[in-house]
């Protein structure tokens, strides 16, 4: 059976044909799921995990436990929502895409989490540039189930409305610090590193690479170095930045940012892979195998 169908529309732009979602909440369409769809899941789930134990933070694979996620089928939003919203108040809206930032925002300041409803195809089941179902859901979800972080998820939500206000320099800022804890962030536990960033936890490659590879940096979090620093979307991170709790990345992150923007608008941005004076070095990467430039 073939997989599912996606409706994109495209708008020509001064980039060429360009995809336009709908920035509208719909309906997770679970009965249209085909059964290309769920093995594609299962699939994936299956592989993921079992990568993942030992690799991933405990609350990570407890919280897909507690929330009935299985390799059996795709999971209904509606079942999920009902255990998310019990323990932390969020929940999932069905999506067709990414959003418009402040769309984005304003969904996670009320405490709901986008998820787009369609599955990439089995083609792509190790690469797909887009956030997809199996991204959002298996990546970002679990963690929602954590007090410490599903509040952190809120307050950026409310910050990126306050930065998007600001101007696009703030912005950068904010989504740098997305980028480098919610998608590609690891944590120090006692039993060594472990992955929380949705980014890893939904890519094989980049599960073992983040953690095992003698080429990437390993960092101490530090809000400002990380505000300043330029990121990878084409390739696996040169540089992933490790917190010691959620309650520190909470505590961290509190403060108001407005003078942080501020102060940060006349200092140099950092490249991707590069080491700096006062960092807390966990390793310091070979840089082996890295792409030349593209940092954005
Ligand atoms: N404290 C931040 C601000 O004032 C908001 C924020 C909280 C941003 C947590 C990111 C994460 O903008
Ligand atoms: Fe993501």
């Amino acid at each position: 059976m073939e997989a599912t169908p996606r409706r994109v529309e495209h708008q020509q732009t001064d980039k060429g044909y360009v995809p336009v979602y709908t920035t509208a909440v719909v309906e997770q369409p679970w009965d249209g799921y085909s059964a290309d769809d769920h093995a594609t899941w299962s699939t994936l789930y299956q592989r993921q995990r079992e990568l993942l134990v030992g690799r991933a933070c405990q609350e990570f694979l407890d919280a897909q436990d507690a929330m009935g996620m299985s390799a059996h089928m795709i999971p209904r939003f509606d079942q999920l929502n009902e255990v998310l919203g019990a323990a932390t108040g969020w929940t999932l809206v069905g999506v067709e895409g990414l959003l418009p930032e402040l769309d984005f925002f304003d969904h996670l300041a009320h405490r709901r989490f986008p998820v787009t409803w369609w599955i990439r195809r089995p083609d792509q089941i190790d690469y797909i540039a887009e956030p997809d179902l199996f991204h959002d859901l298996f990546g970002h979800v679990p963690l929602l189930m954590n007090p410490v972080f599903a509040d952190y998820m809120a307050a950026y939500g409310r910050g990126g409305v306050k930065a998007h206000a600001i101007g696009p320099d703030a912005l950068q800022n904010l989504t740098r610090l997305y980028w480098y804890t919610v998608e590609f962030g690891l944590i120090n536990t006692a039993d060594g590193l472990r992955i929380y960033g949705a980014g890893i936890v939904s890519s094989k490659g980049e599960s073992l690479y983040s953690l095992e590879s003698a080429a990437p940096n390993r960092i101490g979090f530090d809000l400002e170095r990380i505000m300043r620093t330029r990121y990878r979307i084409d390739t696996f991170q040169k540089t992933y930045f490790v917190i010691d709790s959620f309650e520190q990345l909470m505590a961290a992150t509190g403060p108001d940012f407005t003078p942080i923007y501020a102060r940060l608008a006349d200092t140099a941005h950092l490249p991707a892979g590069q080491v700096h004076e006062g960092d807390i070095v966990f390793q310091r990467g070979s840089g082996e195998g890295w792409a030349e430039g593209g940092d954005v």
